[in-house]
């Protein structure tokens, strides 16, 4: 079936462009044995949100949702000299396990974890950031824009997972927090003035969802 063709692609993919070191396999070994939820990005996502970085001259990353710190290594790795990133979690046991993967990468200088919700430590922020990554709860992501926009500098990025989960945004249940919050994230990223944005949609290894590009005009 299709899923199985998606995913061996995506495998193929990964296997050519991002190719696992040992300080990312043993952040999905330590996330893994710390029984948090294998839901981080794929390698291939993680090269993207590298890239997309790279390609902005990113010295100044903010991530909400650092999870075990998967993405964060790869962000990381896209700073120059002198970069910083700061990353929310509200989990303490993910702060935790993300602290060590950033030590063992070496970037416990230049990446920083805050422990708290996302919305909270977004509004003791200042700008400019370069790129904002949104992957925490996605009924946050509404008003996690609103701070993004605030943040991040003209010509900046905004990013963000998980904006089309299996296309349940197409017309959101009143059950599913999640999918209604990424409809309005995706309603809000097209429709805002200061925004040039599209969704990427996605299939492969962790199924069919969506990566949200938007660009703060100059
Ligand atoms: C979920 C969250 C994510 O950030 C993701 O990439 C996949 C799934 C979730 O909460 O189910
Ligand atoms: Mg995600």
């Amino acid at each position: 079936d299709d899923g199985r063709l998606f995913e061996d692609v995506d495998t193929y993919i990964n296997s050519l462009f991002a190719v696992e070191d040992g300080v990312l396999s043993r952040a999905i070994e330590r996330t893994k044995a710390a029984g948090l939820p294998e839901i981080q990005l794929s390698p291939g996502q993680g090269k993207l949100v590298y890239l997309l970085a790279k390609l902005i001259g990113a010295k100044r990353i903010l991530e909400v949702g650092t999870l075990g710190g998967y993405s964060t290594v790869w962000l990381g790795r896209a700073l120059p000299e002198g970069g910083e990133l700061i990353s929310v979690e509200l989990d303490p046991d993910h702060v935790a396990v993300a602290r060590e993967t950033l030590a063992d990468a070496g970037l416990e200088g230049t990446c920083q974890v805050i422990e708290g919700k996302g919305l909270d430590v977004m509004s003791t922020l200042t700008g400019d950031f370069d790129m904002v990554f949104l992957d925490a709860n996605k009924d946050g992501y509404p008003a996690y824009l609103k701070q993004a926009i605030r943040l991040v500098r003209p010509g900046g990025l905004i990013v963000a997972d998980n904006v089309v989960r299996e296309g349940a945004v197409l017309e959101p249940s009143k059950v599913d927090p999640n999918a209604i919050g990424a409809a309005a994230f995706n309603q809000a990223l097209a429709s805002h003035p200061q925004l040039e944005a599209i969704v990427l949609q996605q299939v492969g290894i962790k199924g069919h969802d969506g990566l949200a590009i938007a660009r703060v005009k100059d």
